[in-house]
């Protein structure tokens, strides 16, 4: 798959005042600086269609941008691409996360377009609570995920794959449950075809 068009369209503080739900919709979220915003730069080809920061808790809205995209065989298709706020600042005051997880739950629960949620997931590091338990409340939901993880540059192959199936191990030790996997570098613009390649096949379907 091709995208031959990317446009921001709004940032909101709540589900309800997104566009109109008339389009496929696939959102980005996961811990703040997980890099959510630079991942949706890449599969864009686009270098600060998404803000991005070194510093945490950058993404404060939801954001969406207008996709349009193209290959042969099924010609021009348009769909959202959605930039969350990351979970698990932990500079924030207890308030804000409430309001956090008030604007998040709300969103995942309510917008009836919301085909995919890709998870991201810091490839650095040993699988996480905060990760482990928010992957759990999805599975309550129902809510379909796939796990992305990050930062693949940062660490040898071999730590990355190590912490890729602890974490896996855990999640299924937990919910029983095997989601798909995507390793991504944002630096090294690794992992873009797979990740285009699972939002075509869900396009189509
Ligand atoms: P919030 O909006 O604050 O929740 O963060 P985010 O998840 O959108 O992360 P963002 O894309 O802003 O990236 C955070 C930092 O990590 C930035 O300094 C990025 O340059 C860096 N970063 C993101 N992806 C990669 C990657 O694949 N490799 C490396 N080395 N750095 C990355
Ligand atoms: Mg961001």
């Amino acid at each position: 798959m091709v995208i031959k068009n990317a446009t921001y369209v709004i940032s909101s503080p709540s589900y309800k005042n997104c566009p109109p739900a008339d389009m496929p919709e696939y959102a980005f979220i996961g811990r703040s600086n997980v890099g959510k915003s630079s991942l949706i730069n890449l599969i864009t080809n686009r270098q600060n269609l998404a803000k991005t920061s070194a510093t945490p808790g950058k993404t404060q809205l939801i954001n969406h941008f207008l996709i349009e995209s193209g290959s042969n065989k099924q010609g021009r298709l348009q769909w959202y691409l959605v930039d969350l706020p990351g979970y698990g600042y932990a500079k924030k005051a207890k308030t804000e996360r409430k309001s956090w997880s008030k604007m998040i739950e709300d969103y995942l629960l309510h917008r009836e377009n919301l085909v995919n949620l890709f998870v991201l997931i810091d490839s650095r590091h040993k699988p996480q609570r905060i990760d482990l338990e928010f992957l759990s409340q999805l599975y309550e939901w129902e809510m379909p995920f796939t796990l992305v993880f990050t930062k693949a540059d940062k660490e040898k192959p071999g730590v990355v794959q190590r912490n890729v199936d602890a974490f896996l191990e855990e999640l299924k030790a937990s919910t029983q449950f095997l989601p798909q996997v995507i390793v991504t570098s944002s630096a090294k613009k690794s992992g873009k075809e797979e990740l285009l390649e699972l939002i075509a096949r869900m396009n189509e379907s």
